[in-house]
């Protein structure tokens, strides 16, 4: 039987968890070194399966790739190959992010297309269609998305919906085209910021990161440079929130507070005290939490990626949560497991009503995706005997060394089985 982790409910989790750099920036800063001629080095990555995949791609394209303990250096050749193949993509939907710079490079690429996901659909119509604007022609053929353009010319685009993945691919292409780019009702996400930064640091022109407009002055060229990732948020609140279900107290450091500060709010009006530091945040919990409604909105909203935390903290809580779902709609899929575990918890559409009740119950459970198996193990630690989460190479594509970090915590949770 391939690996499965046992969760026995009842700990408090108490102590200090570091996080690493974030998944989100780290696959895209990867996806941008393919914009440079020479070695582009990109530090504090994180240890999931991930990176080295999207070190996959990237020889694939001509690149070469050295991965050490947190960094990787990538050497980008001066005509890289523009075609990612399946067999290269197919296992993460991230490495969609190296089409953008493909086109800014070669004017032309091909990706396969990753394919679907649990977490409901994934079309990559703004991607295309920003693209588009910029002079790209751009098909679905054969199963890839095909992108060719004469020239890159700066425009102006607007995206319908916040879209991350589409304001990354289209930010790669326009630091590459002739003249000025605005990008509206663009994402705000730290990991756009991130993204940003480094590829300033390149020697390109954009301005207003973080806001929702971006301009982009296109250059000629860009330098390789060196960047650290920034800490990751979703990691760093699923240990927060963990705290405040466990009605425990947990230090976490190696990420800026200010990315979380909607899910802090939420945690203090769960009864949490608080308090952000330097480096990270401590969260204490003396008492039950208290039931919070939960929206998931692009940022500064309350993240997506924590919605099944945030149904893992209702489901204890005392009273009763709304949790709405506002990005990807299948999301709630995983409901099903937590109502395994004794949640009482109803949806309808892009609604959850969840009545906290003091104690789950253990029970075997499937997890769906990266973050609805944090969520269920969470859930886990709040249930009473043994809970058996299987599937879980999701929850290690974007948590690192989950096991040990949650056991340095005093959660009881061991790995058993074999990898498949
Ligand atoms: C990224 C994150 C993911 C997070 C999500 C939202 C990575 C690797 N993944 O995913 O963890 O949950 O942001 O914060 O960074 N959409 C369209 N058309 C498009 C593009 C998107 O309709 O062309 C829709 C999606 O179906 C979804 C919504 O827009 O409903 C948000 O998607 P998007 O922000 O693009 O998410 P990703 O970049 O895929």
């Amino acid at each position: 039987m391939s690996e499965r982790f046992l969760v026995t409910g009842g700990s408090r989790l108490e102590g200090v968890v570091g996080v690493g750099g974030a998944k989100n920036s780290v696959l895209k800063l990867m996806a941008a070194a393919l914009l440079a001629e020479g070695t582009t080095v990109v530090t504090n990555c994180p240890d999931i399966l991930d990176v080295p995949l999207m070190a996959d791609v990237l020889r694939g394209l001509g690149c070469e790739v050295e991965l050490t303990d947190s960094s990787v250096a990538i050497t980008t050749p001066a005509e890289p190959k523009y075609h990612a193949d399946f067999a290269a993509v197919r296992q993460f939907r991230a490495s969609v992010c190296v089409l953008g710079p493909l086109v800014a490079r070669c004017r032309q690429a091909v990706v396969a297309l990753p394919g679907g996901d649990a977490i409901g659909s994934r079309p990559l119509d703004m991607h295309q269609s920003g693209l588009q604007l910029l002079g790209a022609d751009s098909t679905i053929e054969h199963g890839c998305v095909v992108a060719r353009a004469e020239d890159l010319n700066g425009a102006n685009i607007r995206l319908a919906f916040p879209s991350v993945g589409a304001t990354e691919n289209i930010l790669m292409a326009a630091v590459l085209a002739k003249g000025e780019t605005v990008i509206d009702n663009a994402a705000r996400e730290p990991e756009i910021v991130d993204l940003c930064n480094m590829l300033v640091r390149m020697g390109a022109h954009i301005d207003g990161a973080g806001t929702s407009t971006l301009t982009i002055e296109g250059v000629e060229r860009l330098q390789p440079t060196t960047h650290r990732v920034i800490g990751d948020r979703i990691v760093a609140a699923t240990w927060g929130i963990a705290a405040s279900m466990t009605r425990g107290d947990v230090r976490v450091e190696g990420v800026n507070p200010k990315h979380l500060g909607l899910v802090l709010d939420k945690l203090r009006a769960a009864g949490a005290e608080v308090t952000p530091e330097p480096n990270g945040f401590r969260v204490l919990q003396r008492e039950r939490p208290q039931a919070v409604n939960f929206a998931t909105l692009p940022f500064p909203g309350f993240p997506t990626d924590l919605q099944p935390m945030a149904i893992g903290l209702a489901a204890v809580a005392d009273g009763t949560s709304m949790i709405t779902e506002n990005v990807f709609e299948a999301r709630f899929r995983f409901v099903e497991e937590m109502i395994r575990l004794g949640a009482d918890a109803r949806t309808d559409g892009h609604h959850a009503v969840v009545r906290g009740i003091p104690r789950l119950s253990s029970a075997p459970v499937w997890s769906s995706d990266i973050r609805a198996g944090a969520g269920l193990v969470l859930a886990g630690l709040c249930a009473e005997g043994v809970t058996e989460v299987h599937d879980v190479y999701h929850i290690d594509r974007g948590y690192p060394r989950f096991v040990e970090n949650l056991q340095g915590l005093g959660g009881q949770i061991e790995r058993v089985g074999t990898a498949s």
